[in-house]
């Protein structure tokens, strides 16, 4: 694995484990944002699209999906993670039924809430399931929230402020035994732990390629399960989403016979050309690779904050974690700039504390220095 290591430039400033947050650029990047330039450039006409630019989504998309356990013809991509969730609510139709209800969790990214709380407008039913020790929320409450009135049960997979994992096969199974749908939001998974879109039978994932997919900013994604796309019509939509966008045709909308149905307006091509190279060092290296050195290593990072009397506000076991370790500290953001003297980038967030994240690119002795730094700053405090 650590042969990809000298592919990213910026690990030679200092100790990086924010893939939670911001992935560092892999070296290849430059190299395709030129490409970019230079498709741009050298066509004075329109056949940048022709010849590349237009089945970008559909290449870039289908190796997402690759990465989330899905088949190809399974993701299209979006503008962010936050207007992908907007694209799913958008197909659900509150007031024509007694099946309303969206089962979220308190432990979800913010734009879940807000979303779903702007729903309520147009006759959602919103349970949010609270999260007793606001590390982990029982399954048992997730299951038992899911009931003949749910329409969909929309979670993070992994928490961005915990790091819980929720148990995707036993929710969906659940959820569909009562007719519900399930849409789960791998952004904090994606390309660091196993996913399995096919296997689990989920009906959508979510997520963005800025994290974990070492990826540039903009390039969100959505999966949709095969078997259900043409069944869903997206009232979130646009003209790259009409199943010929070229006739340029007059409403009604004809949605495309493809997950494109799922789209909006013209892609941000940029933002495609700044995923590609991660997500083949991803795929080179392997996310079954990468899940078990994630394993390992926050494993004994846990290890080290109990021996240590940290505060862990992340869960123990692995089953229940995703690839971050968060330790509760007195002042979060302070924290983080004396780490950040000393060359262990971190960031915090409320709630969470700090959140540490190694990913395959790291060292062992990164993690091992980056801990005991932390350690003699926590020291010295005392
Ligand atoms: C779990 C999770 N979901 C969603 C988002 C937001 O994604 P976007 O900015 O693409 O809407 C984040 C960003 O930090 C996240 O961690």
């Amino acid at each position: 694995m650590l042969r990809h290591r000298d592919q990213f430039p910026t690990l030679s400033s200092g100790i990086h484990l924010l893939s939670h947050s911001l992935g560092p650029v892999p070296k290849g990047v430059r190299e395709s944002m030129s490409a970019y330039c230079d498709a741009w450039e050298h066509h004075t006409s329109e056949d940048a699209w022709a010849t590349n630019w237009w089945e970008l989504s559909q290449r870039v998309g289908d190796r997402i999906a690759r990465i989330l356990g899905g088949s190809t013809g399974s993701v299209q991509i979006q503008p962010n993670a936050s207007i992908a969730l907007t694209a799913v609510a958008s197909c659900f139709d509150f007031r024509s039924s007694q099946k309303n209800k969206v089962v979220t969790s308190e432990l979800d990214f913010p734009s879940m809430e807000y979303i779903w709380d702007a729903q309520k407008q147009i006759g959602a039913r919103v349970e949010i399931v609270s999260s007793p020790d606001g590390i982990s929320v029982p399954l048992e409450k997730i299951l038992n929230a899911i009931d003949d009135t749910t329409c969909l049960v929309a979670l993070a997979h992994t928490s961005y402020r915990s790091s819980y994992r929720v148990d995707a096969a036993a929710i969906t199974e659940k959820a569909h035994a009562h007719g519900a749908m399930v849409l789960l939001d791998v952004y904090q998974s994606a390309g660091v732990a196993e996913l399995k879109a096919g296997e689990w039978g989920v009906d959508f994932l979510i997520g963005g390629t800025i994290k974990w997919l070492c990826g540039g900013p903009a390039c969100g994604y959505l999966y949709v399960r095969p078997d259900l796309q043409r069944d869903l019509r997206p009232r979130l939509t646009g003209w790259v989403a009409h199943d010929a966008p070229f006739e340029f045709a007059h409403a009604p909308m004809r949605y495309a016979r493809s997950v494109r149905r799922f789209a909006q307006g013209t892609p941000s091509i940029p933002a495609l050309y700044s995923a590609l190279p991660g997500l083949e060092i991803i795929e080179s290296v392997g996310v079954e690779t990468i899940a078990a050195e994630s394993k390992r290593r926050t494993e004994k990072m846990v290890e080290f904050a109990l021996e240590h009397g940290w505060r862990l506000n992340s869960p123990r076991e692995w089953e229940k974690r995703g690839g971050s370790v968060m330790i509760g500290v007195d002042d979060g953001p302070q924290m983080v700039e004396r780490l950040a003297e000393r060359k262990v980038f971190v960031d915090s967030r409320p709630r969470a504390g700090l959140r540490i994240s190694p990913h395959f690119f790291n060292t062992d002795e990164e993690v091992e220095e980056a801990l005991n730094v932390l350690a003699e700053l926590l020291d010295a405090n005392t």
